[in-house]
């Protein structure tokens, strides 16, 4: 099976290659998987430190949705990522509201919550939701009423780093309001730590008993509609395993992949054959077609506007991630080493990532 995705593949696909800016990854990005031995961990790009926790806990006989979300608990408690958990960055009401799902493939069961408010470690919360209620999905009030009721203690996850960052784009959003931005701080550091960052976390597992189990888990779009919900407590969108087939998790604009149903398209592509790779491009070139249906999220070549990639591993233990644009990055522990490896990708122009600029963070 390979992992490139040929010419002839792409121009099936009904994807247009006149476009000078448009590339397709023809690059063989990962090698071949012959000698691959499971287990295997993927991840985000920063999910380096997840990635490496799981397969511990894999190889010590761990289920692998314990390991995956232990993993990303590391992630959540860290400060310093201001995608997720804590220090996340927040709603436009300076609010950080975190969303994750779960699914385990053994008993093919998922949890998620949505609009947590003051809880750090929502990936918790969305294993306890499948485990110790008969629903999918909590959300707001109810999933915080929930997690305390289990001895979750609240905390204000607004750090003073992602709280610095909220006002300066509250100061920034226009010329006619009252919020005056700081006259002596020319370039923010934090902001710019903001601009040039990709956020949330997926991270997936194929244990050693041959099971698969996922996790996604973030703060979402910066500066959202208070109750705004991405994609990472969908299931099938943020997240899906199925156990006979394969896992699959996104991070990006959440938006694009609720209205396509990503990760699930992904393990159906695996399904039918295809590698975990190609199984991601195919959902991109998928999702690439019906954004030009959506103008407000083009960009002035007709191409997505934003960020989305996704990350998929099969029963046999062969993984592959994919983005829209050139140059982005997972996290892949293979039982052998713990890398960060190149993504395949749709186009090869870097777009203009700004938070600030265009709207999007994600
Ligand atoms: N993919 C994360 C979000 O849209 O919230």
């Amino acid at each position: 099976m390979t992992h490139s995705i040929t010419r002839r593949k792409f121009i099936k696909t009904g994807i247009s290659l006149s476009a000078a800016s448009f590339i397709p990854g023809t690059k063989k990005i990962i090698p071949p998987e012959k000698d691959r031995s499971r287990p295997v961990v993927i991840s985000s790009r920063n999910g380096l430190r997840a990635t490496e926790k799981a397969m511990k806990m894999i190889s010590e006989g761990s289920d692998s949705l314990d390991a995956v979300i232990t993993g990303v608990n590391i992630i959540e408690d860290d400060p310093e990522d201001i995608s997720v958990g804590y220090g996340g960055l927040p709603n436009e009401d300076g609010v950080v509201e975190l969303d994750s799902s779960v699914m385990h493939g053994p008993t093919h069961n998922a949890g998620a919550v949505a609009g947590l408010r003051n809880i750090k470690n929502p990936s918790k919360v969305a294993k306890l939701v499948m485990e110790r209620t008969a629903h999918a999905l909590l959300v707001g009030e109810g999933a915080l009423r929930f997690a305390k009721s289990h001895g979750f203690k609240e905390e204000n996850l607004l750090t003073d780093r992602s709280r610095k960052i909220w006002l300066k784009r509250k100061e920034m959003l226009s010329d006619s309001d009252f919020w005056l931005p700081s006259a002596s701080e020319k370039i923010d550091p934090d902001l710019r730590a903001a601009l040039d960052s990709h956020g949330t976390i997926n991270c997936c597992a194929l244990d050693a008993k041959g099971d698969l189990a996922g996790v996604t888990t973030t703060s979402g779009f910066f500066f959202k509609i208070p109750g705004r919900v991405g994609d990472s407590p969908i299931i099938g969108a943020g997240l899906y395993v199925d156990n006979d087939i394969g896992a699959a998790g996104s991070t990006g604009l959440g938006e694009a992949n609720i209205l396509t149903c990503g990760s699930n398209a992904v393990v159906e592509f695996m399904r039918k054959g295809h590698s975990p790779e190609e199984a991601c491009i195919k959902t991109l070139v998928r999702i690439s077609e019906k954004a030009k249906l959506w103008p407000r999220y083009l960009d002035e070549n007709g191409h997505p506007a934003f960020d989305l990639n996704f990350y998929a591993i099969n029963k046999k233990g062969e993984y592959g991630a994919a983005s829209l644009w050139k140059g982005r990055r997972f996290a892949v522990h293979n039982g052998k080493e713990n890398i960060l490896r190149e993504c395949a990708f749709l186009y090869k122009k870097e777009r203009p990532v700004s938070a600030f600029s265009s709207g999007l963070y994600v």
